[in-house]
């Protein structure tokens, strides 16, 4: 199995692309189940995930095309099989995003309810409330969520708790229900705002994405449309992490500065300099990274797609750092990962406390989740000798060509077997 070998100690200097977004690419493509008509994406990423998605999508008797460059073309003409089998929902839980759009255009959907997760427990009542309030009938049988509705009828929502796929998905299935829906408590992710942008590129009447009020006027039909995926946020604030931690100057282009206040904040408290233009960020830092507390929250708040890249960059600097998770119950793994390279924290809760050391020191590691694994990367940049990263399939799912990226930076690190 591949492993990253990381050889640290080195500052990152030069330009790199921002990939397109993994977490606006998935509902977006979930969104061709609302249209007879091709939905043509460009600026899609090559990663796992989007594999994943688009075998999901194939297996219901969607059309997939992949082009150079990114370019996706899907083509939901007729849906065969409205099923999300648990063989693909059980490697990727966004699959629940078919649950809403094929609900709305079919009429019925079956999908694996997805099981537990390494970072956290990741129900999805909120999903299965907001379309029963829209006239679904959904029952679980044998581990799958049946669906079944005449037409969605549009509602008022008021979720319980802020949830970004939840919040998708709902605003799939009222694109097409009859009548007007209402989410109350919606989620603000630049994600959510993506998504509604094609959904209203292709016809959809909602107003209000970006802010917890959505209000979508259901439409008989959509069509399709040529849409550009958003540049990919914690992709961006996990190379600015990384430089900040291993020092040096670096330059992103084809990024979305203003989709990252929280992160470039916390990134200029630890004490980097942080330019941004229309659509490039450059980081410069020199010298030791100053610790920085974080909390993690909905967005606008500190993402919690980017705690695990601070603990390792707290890991390294002056002073003591507290890391505080509010969205998912586990995840912490990478602090014991962390430790073996000498890191000194301490988890209690739902809090870190990360005393920053002089020095890590290269060791063999084990990634467990995405965002798990790019903390152990960046810390592998900044400690002394070789790291060993195990179960990067982790990274695959979520960065695209990430040590070639990395190398272009002056990294020492490749893929290895
Ligand atoms: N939750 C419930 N019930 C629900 C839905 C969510 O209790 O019905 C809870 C979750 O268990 C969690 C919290 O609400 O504690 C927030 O979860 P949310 O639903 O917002 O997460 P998600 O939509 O499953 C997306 C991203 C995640 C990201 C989170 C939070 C996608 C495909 N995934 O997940 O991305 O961490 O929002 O911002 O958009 C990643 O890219 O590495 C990743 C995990």
């Amino acid at each position: 199995m591949a492993k990253l070998l990381i050889t640290g100690g080195r500052p990152l200097e030069g330009e790199v692309r921002v990939s397109g977004a993994k977490n606006a690419a998935l509902p977006i493509m979930c969104a061709a189940l609302l249209t007879a008509r091709p939905l043509a994406l460009s600026n899609v990423p090559q990663l796992a995930d989007i594999s994943t998605a688009a075998k999901l999508l194939a297996q219901m008797g969607v059309a997939v095309e992949r082009g150079a460059d990114g370019r996706m073309t899907l083509n939901a003409a007729e849906i065969a099989n409205p099923v999300a089998p648990y063989d693909l929902v059980k490697t990727m839980r966004a699959s629940v995003l078919v649950l809403g759009p094929l609900l709305a255009r079919c009429g019925r959907a079956s999908v694996s309810l997805p099981g537990g997760c390494a970072i956290g427990a990741r129900p999805v009542e909120q999903h299965v409330k907001g379309l029963q309030a829209m006239g679904a009938t959904i029952s679980v049988e044998h581990g799958y969520m049946n669906a079944t509705a005449k037409r969605l009828r549009g509602a008022r929502i008021a979720m319980d708790l802020v949830t970004v796929t939840g919040t998708e998905n709902l605003m799939m299935a009222a694109a097409l229900a009859e009548g007007g829906t209402v989410l109350e408590n919606a989620a603000r992710e630049p994600e959510v705002v993506d998504l509604a942008n094609c959904l209203r590129a292709m016809g959809a009447r909602i107003e209000g994405a970006g802010t917890d009020v959505i209000r979508i006027d259901g439409v008989s039909s959509l069509s399709g449309t040529d849409y550009r995926v958003m540049p990919d946020r914690i992709e961006t604030g996990t190379f600015l992490t990384a430089a900040a931690a291993a020092g040096g100057r670096i330059r992103l282009t084809e990024a979305a500065p203003e989709s990252l206040d929280a992160t470039l904040q916390k990134l200029r408290d630890a004490g980097a300099k942080v330019m941004t233009g229309q659509d490039s960020i450059e980081i410069e830092m020199s010298g030791r990274p100053t610790a920085v507390s974080v909390r993690t929250t909905p967005y606008p708040g500190f993402a919690t797609d980017m705690q695990a890249q601070f603990m390792a960059l707290d890991a390294v600097a002056s002073g003591t750092a507290v890391i505080t998770e509010t969205i998912f119950e586990n995840r912490f793994m990478h602090a014991l990962e962390l430790r073996r390279l000498g890191a000194d924290i301490s988890v209690q809760g739902t809090s870190a406390v990360v005393r920053g050391v002089e020095r890590l020191e290269g060791a063999k590691v084990m990634a467990t989740d995405l965002r798990a694994s790019a903390s152990l990367v960046i810390a592998g940049l900044v400690a002394q000798g070789e790291t060993l990263v195990d179960r990067i399939y982790h990274l695959d799912r979520g960065y695209e060509a990430l040590e070639k990226k990395l190398g272009a930076l002056g990294a020492r690190i490749e893929r290895v077997h």
